[in-house]
């Protein structure tokens, strides 16, 4: 059962998980020199990239022994206002003094497919042929229960052997490219960021179904030799019953 942290409202939540990160950032460092992360797109986190960007958190992370990678990302050209890159950059990397290596964003040109099929190709050059290992993946979480891009559904879901595979949301106008399971469930520390009313409905099913049959994108979420942790707002937690611990 993955741990589920409550805090009052959407800045309290995105505080908690700046310190986290910064947390995670330092004691990884200084255990192993560096601290791979795999940053979540949408707009819940953007708040907790904004405060890591400004002091005090600023002051208290490693910058240049951090790398960047995106769980998703949508294939739009770089710099669309739309691209997850795109939201990091704005609320966090343009702040920092940190080399164009260690950000790995989702590069898109013409083919949403070759994007996928090049993005497994940094990874497996930046993991130089040994197990993936992120020591912290950021994750979102939609209201149908998606995480990342893989979405309910999909046959991208069930991939075991691809780090990444292409995905469409029929409501928009543009393809995805998604890390897969076999990547997200590699970090050391994989932590959901959830807020708001209307995430409380399938919070709530995610979490009182925790030990049944996964049947949400997000249940699959299952680290291997990790930790997985819930950080909350009161709002998305409205359906959760009572006693789970204030964040
Ligand atoms: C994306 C995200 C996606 C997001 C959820 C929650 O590209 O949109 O990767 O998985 O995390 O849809 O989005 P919000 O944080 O905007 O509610």
């Amino acid at each position: 059962m993955a741990a589920v942290r409550v805090y009052g409202d959407a800045e309290t939540l995105s505080r908690a998980a700046a310190e986290l990160f910064a947390e995670r950032a330092r004691a990884t460092v200084a255990e192993c020199g560096r601290f791979v992360v795999l940053l979540a797109g949408g707009s819940t986190p953007r708040r907790a990239y904004e405060l890591l960007a400004q002091s005090p958190l600023i002051s208290r992370v490693p910058w240049p022994d951090c790398h960047f990678f995106w769980g998703d990302e949508r294939c739009l050209l770089e710099g669309h206002e739309l691209r997850n890159e795109t939201m990091v950059r704005h609320a966090l990397l343009d702040h920092l003094s940190v080399l164009p290596s260690q950000i790995h964003p989702i590069r898109y040109h013409q083919e949403p497919e070759q994007a996928a099929s090049n993005y497994a190709t940094e990874l497996r050059r930046f993991f130089a042929g040994q197990q993936p290992r992120f020591d912290l993946i950021l994750l979102g979480l939609g209201d149908d229960g998606h995480t990342a891009s893989l979405l309910p559904g999909s046959a991208a879901l069930h991939e075991q052997v691809q780090w990444t595979a292409v995905a469409r949301r029929p409501e928009e106008s543009f393809s995805r490219v998604t890390l897969t399971m076999p990547l997200l469930n590699q970090g050391a520390n994989t932590v959901f960021l959830v807020s708001g009313r209307g995430k409380a409905s399938v919070l709530q099913s995610i979490v009182k179904g925790s030990n049944d049959v996964p049947t949400l994108p997000a249940q699959l979420i299952r680290p291997q030799q990790g930790e997985l942790l819930w950080l909350v707002d009161r709002e998305a937690a409205s359906q959760l019953e009572e006693g789970y611990g204030a964040g």
